[in-house]
């Protein structure tokens, strides 16, 4: 299939891309470069489409055609929660208006197969746990309430118009591809895997912990971290099922197990032998105390099994590429 990948120069994005060129898929990466890196397209030697979402569905249904595309999967998004609570427009306009865009120039194409990056921050503070795809969505930030009315949007479109989709309400990505050449890199850093690395290979002075006072076991927030290979080839089996069938798919991606800020910051210390800076700070604004998935769905549904099941194999592949570096060299493309 030829799937646009918008977003594909991103994290997530740049590993899906990967995986569906490895099964004989014809990804395009799609992206404005915004966050993403310009590297990626050569370092996979795939196809890419420098272009923006804002660009508007006309512009867009041309790209769509010209590509012959037959399936869009798409990653593009601001994604900060706390940058969300301060600065809201940024995610309405990018996550929403821009998704929409997308969606204009699908239904314009006719091109009905979306698979969509949502998140389990539309749920908001867990009232259980772990928490199913039934359990409410009050979204707690900006960031979630964006991606929440995509998701509404899409049922409506599937309605309406007879758009198939699927859409995968991720966890914490973690993790690198094994092989050190793709990573995750964001400017600025805010995420803690990555940003204790950083700690441990002495690019940065300290870890902050960002509460210690959650009612929690160790009064630390808790997340559940899947690695970002898994998640591409929960990406890929949706698409396949999508194909297949026509109802839409919502389903959590996590690996059901949670870990603290402390559990985490301990992973990282075995996996790389060294002992963390750590200092304890204040809560961080919109997060959640608990983050666990049940995704009993998508293993059911799409056959899918998450091949990293402990948080250290996870941390081991993001140390391999930070080790490298942890940054690509835009310089070249
Ligand atoms: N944390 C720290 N110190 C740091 C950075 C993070 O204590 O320096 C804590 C956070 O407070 C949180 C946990 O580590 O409890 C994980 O934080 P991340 O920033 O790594 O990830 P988030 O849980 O904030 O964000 C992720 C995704 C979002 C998604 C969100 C759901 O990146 O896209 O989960 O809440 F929306």
């Amino acid at each position: 299939m030829r799937v646009l990948v918008v977003g594909g120069a991103g994290y997530i994005g740049s590993h899906t891309a990967r995986l569906l060129a490895s099964q004989g898929h014809e990804p395009v990466i799609f992206d404005n470069l915004r966050t993403g890196h310009a590297s990626v397209s050569r370092l996979l030697g795939l196809p890419f489409i420098h272009e923006d979402l804002a660009s508007g569905p006309e512009r867009l249904a041309q790209v769509l055609s010209d590509q012959k595309i037959d399936a869009v999967m798409h990653f593009a998004a601001f994604a900060l929660v706390e940058e969300s609570v301060h600065h809201p427009a940024k995610y309405y306009s990018n996550n929403l208006v821009a998704t929409f865009n997308l969606l204009e120039a699908m239904r314009q194409s006719g091109v009905n197969r979306f698979i969509f990056s949502s998140t389990c921050a539309t749920y908001g503070d867990p009232i259980a746990t772990p928490m199913d795809e039934n359990h409410p969505q009050s979204p707690v930030n900006p960031y979630g309430r964006s991606k929440l009315m995509v998701e509404r949007m899409l049922k409506d479109y599937s309605s309406a118009y007879g758009l198939r989709f699927a859409s995968l309400r991720y966890f914490n990505a973690a993790g690198s591809s094994p092989d050190g050449l793709l990573g995750e890199q964001h400017d600025p850093e805010t995420h803690l895997i990555p940003l204790c690395l950083l700690a441990l290979l002495g690019r940065r002075n300290k870890i902050t912990i960002f509460g210690t006072d959650y009612d929690t076991p160790d009064g630390t927030c808790i997340r559940d971290y899947i690695h970002v290979d898994d998640l591409a080839e929960a990406h890929i089996l949706a698409l396949e099922k999508i194909t297949e069938r026509s109802e839409p798919l919502i389903l959590n991606l996590g690996s059901e197990h949670g870990y603290s800020v402390r559990e985490v910051i301990t992973s990282v210390e075995r996996v790389t032998g060294q002992k963390a800076p750590i200092v304890e700070g204040a809560r961080r604004p919109g997060d959640p105390p608990s983050l666990v998935a049940s995704a009993g769905l998508a293993r059911a549904v799409l056959k899918w099994r998450p091949r990293y099941r402990v948080l250290d194999e996870i941390v081991a592949t993001a140390y391999i590429w930070f080790k490298k570096g942890g940054r690509y060299d835009d310089s070249l493309s």
